[in-house]
């Protein structure tokens, strides 16, 4: 009985024009998510039905003849919660765990409202690292004036946004002038007042940030000092590298089958190594 009572629900909310209402819902990886039933407040609802719509179409929750049920064979198989206000709680969120999911509510008078939600899931964002590198300065001893350019770096996740913060500063933005690469890289010149200054780089996605913090006057400073390597040393070190960095990668992609089939010869000389031990 109930089960046919489910088809026939479902098969009312594929007949539902459209969805009522759409939200959309941000969670972290390891946190949770709360994906809400909302209906108005005259609304009393007899039944809901919970399902994932994409990537994978699935059933997660019902609520029905006033029971809950929410073990159903779905990629969110104990980690989902109806709560009593007919509420979806995921959690662990997980990294796949991005999607599309709809609600439908049926009232005691019969009147069915859909709504769907889509959940996006994001990694919480690692501290980035901030490299100086010395553009120009002063010829004097020790320098009066210092050109210098920030990077920051993170690994590529999604959605991710970099920005940069003059400690101290009253204000404390970046003229946009100075920022290139998407905010990745900042040029700042220095003077002898800004000795102490501190630049942070913040990076941020829809649910955390970190920053990480220089004081490029340090550079310059050390720049300045005999032997150390310039700005254009530095490109001459870095391009060659890059260079066969990339010759690398492609001769590993072309010899790749082979280079994998001596890989696993080598494993198995250890593994063999190591059986024997005993022996000797
Ligand atoms: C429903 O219940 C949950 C858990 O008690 C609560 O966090 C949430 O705010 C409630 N309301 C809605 C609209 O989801
Ligand atoms: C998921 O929902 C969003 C917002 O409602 C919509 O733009 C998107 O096309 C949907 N994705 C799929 C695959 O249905
Ligand atoms: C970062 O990742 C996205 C997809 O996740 C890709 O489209 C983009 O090219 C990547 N960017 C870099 C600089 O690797």
């Amino acid at each position: 009985m109930a089960v046919w009572s489910l088809w026939s629900l479902l098969l009312w909310e594929a007949l539902l024009p459209m969805a009522i209402a759409s939200a959309q819902v941000q969670g972290q990886v390891g946190g949770s998510a709360l994906l809400a039933a909302d209906h108005p407040p005259g609304f009393q609802v007899r039944e809901a039905i919970w399902r994932s719509l994409w990537p994978s179409e699935e059933l997660l929750a019902t609520f029905f003849r006033g029971s809950p049920e929410t073990l159903y064979h779905s990629r969110f198989l104990g980690r989902a919660q109806l709560h009593s206000n007919l509420s979806l709680e995921l959690r662990p969120l997980e990294p796949g765990d991005s999607g599309n999911f709809s609600v439908l509510l049926v009232d005691k008078q019969g009147r069915a409202r859909s709504q769907t939600l889509q959940l996006k899931v994001y990694d919480a964002v690692p501290r980035p690292v901030v490299k100086v590198f010395i553009a120009v300065s002063g010829e004097a001893q020790p320098p009066k004036t210092c050109q210098a350019f920030l990077s920051c770096w993170a690994p590529n996740i999604s959605d991710i946004t970099y920005s940069w913060r003059r400690e101290g500063a009253v204000d404390p933005a970046m003229e946009p002038g100075g920022l290139f690469t998407d905010g990745q890289v900042l040029r700042v010149s220095l003077g002898p007042g800004d000795k102490g200054v501190a630049y942070s780089c913040i990076v941020s996605n829809p649910v955390s940030w970190d920053l990480a913090t220089v004081i490029p006057w340090e550079s310059c400073h050390r720049q300045a000092a005999p032997g150390r390597a310039s700005y254009k040393d530095v490109l001459l070190v870095v391009v060659p590298v890059l260079l066969l960095l990339i010759l690398a990668g492609l001769s590993a992609w072309h010899w790749g089958p082979w280079s994998g089939k001596k890989k696993k010869d080598v494993c198995a000389d250890e593994v063999d190594q190591e059986t024997e031990s005993p022996l000797v």
